[in-house]
């Protein structure tokens, strides 16, 4: 397993550029079993899960792929009339948003058979949501042997008010609705940015979706749809977190491609700990202040604090001149990083979903082990400050979701580099 070695002290300096959004890739590529024919997408990073998708969608019978050289970043996926509609446990378990073809695979094939996502690190993460919005679509469910079978003569239109906001709950119901006959309303449905790109995405197929980004969504079903050519949008968590690596070792740089109304809530709170941001030339850049002060937090859904930024806010705040008050609405078990943190001499105490963090004088570097995704990204950054040398182990998780982070960091003038194990 690779390790990430850092060794604190450069400040950053210069300009970076933020890669695609993992999580408008995600269901972005998972739509495209919703039409024939071979669909592009641009910007779409280099990660771990977004190979997993792209398995997931060979094992079915599409032809996705990845293509080289200097179009990396583009996917293509053909999708012919027959397809397996099923997602297998080996590959679900291992990304838990597999459970996006659900939608499109009832929707265009009638049956799903789709294995239960388990829990994972940073909860038990359950999708009672996404059945019951494909169920008020007249989807009738079975749960065997750890999978959903889904099954649809023809989807109809409905309505469906979920009992809480979910992300890609509303995206998976969403493209259900796009092929059920007639209309459909989602209500209290998750606002993030990667909603409105997935909508965007599916109009661009031909659906007639409205209100994408806010919290009622309406879908007039339509016969078919056909295949796109699309960009995906910059990643607005990668986007925070270079920001973060930005302020916690007093630099000054430019984030390419950030997008600042993607990043408001994250934005406010950088500003309140005394980081000065600017829009410029397509991106925002940030100076850091001499010393952080301390901010309090709490996440919640799109446009408030992002649970994604947790982790990374919290190792800036273990550096504030004073105390911060951190607050996790959004998973039950997202503090992994803080015994981590603790062995750097963070000063840290939880209590239920919150964590009160004193500002220390200094951080000290010292081996520490990623346990998810955000938490390895905020273990690196931890490493930027801590004095001596940082080692972070187990970063197939940081993978998953930052394409060549320490690279970009690298870049930046970090004394930062990756040990093959
Ligand atoms: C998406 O996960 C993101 N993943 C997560 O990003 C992100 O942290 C999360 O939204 C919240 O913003 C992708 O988009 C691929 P939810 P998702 O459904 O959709 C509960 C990352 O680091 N819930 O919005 O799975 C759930 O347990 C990842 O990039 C139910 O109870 O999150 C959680 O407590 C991590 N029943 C809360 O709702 C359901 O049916 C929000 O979950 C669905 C969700």
């Amino acid at each position: 397993m690779d390790k990430i070695i850092v060794k604190g002290g450069p400040a950053l300096q210069g300009e970076v550029k933020v890669s695609g959004a993992k999580n408008a890739a995600l269901p972005i590529l998972a739509s495209s079993l919703l039409a024939d024919g071979v669909s592009t997408y641009r910007n779409v990073p280099d990660l771990v899960d977004v190979g997993t998708m792209l398995k997931v969608l060979n094992t079915m019978g599409c032809e996705a792929e990845r293509l080289t050289g200097r179009q990396k970043n583009v996917c293509q996926v053909g999708v012919n009339g027959h397809i397996t509609p099923e997602a297998p446990y080996d590959l679900v378990k291992t990304m838990r948003a597999s459970v996006l073809v659900l939608g499109p695979l009832v929707a265009r094939y009638g049956r799903a058979r789709v294995s239960m996502p388990g829990g994972c690190a940073i909860g038990a993460r359950p999708i009672d949501q996404h059945l019951k919005g494909l169920k008020a679509l007249g989807a009738e469910i079975t749960l065997t042997e750890g999978y959903v079978e889904a099954r649809a003569k023809h989807l109809k239109g409905g309505t469906v008010n979920f009992d809480l906001i979910t992300v890609t709950g509303t995206e998976n119901v969403m493209m259900a609705a796009v092929l059920a006959k007639g209309r459909t309303v989602l209500e209290n449905c998750a606002r993030e940015p990667e909603i409105e790109e997935l909508a965007r995405v599916l109009n661009k197929m031909g659906a007639k979706i409205e209100g994408a980004g806010t919290s009622v969504i309406t879908i007039d079903g339509v016969d078919s749809l056909r295949p796109v050519d699309h960009a995906i949008l910059p990643d607005r968590i990668e986007a925070g977190t270079l920001l973060v690596a930005a302020a916690i070792s007093g630099g000054d740089v430019l984030v390419k491609h950030a997008v600042p109304e993607h990043l408001e809530a994250v934005v406010m709170k950088l500003r309140e700990a005394g980081c000065v941001i600017t829009a410029e030339n397509g991106g925002m850049r940030l100076k850091a202040p001499k010393g952080i002060h301390p901010v309090d937090v709490t996440t919640t859904e799109h446009p408030g604090f992002p649970t994604d930024m947790q982790a990374q806010l919290m190792v800036l705040m273990c550096v504030a001149s004073g105390t911060s008050v951190i607050s996790e609405n959004i998973f039950e078990n997202r503090f992994m990083h803080v015994a981590e943190l603790h062995r750097m001499g963070a000063d840290i105490t939880i209590q239920g979903p919150t964590a009160v963090v004193k500002g220390v004088k200094k951080l000290s570097g010292a081996p520490v082990m990623a346990t998810d995704l955000r938490a390895s990204a905020s273990l690196i950054l931890a490493g930027l400050r801590a004095e001596g040398r940082t080692e972070v182990s187990r970063v197939y998780h940081l993978d998953r979701g930052y394409e060549r982070l320490e690279r970009k960091l690298r870049s930046l003038g970090a004394d930062i580099r990756r040990v093959k194990a």
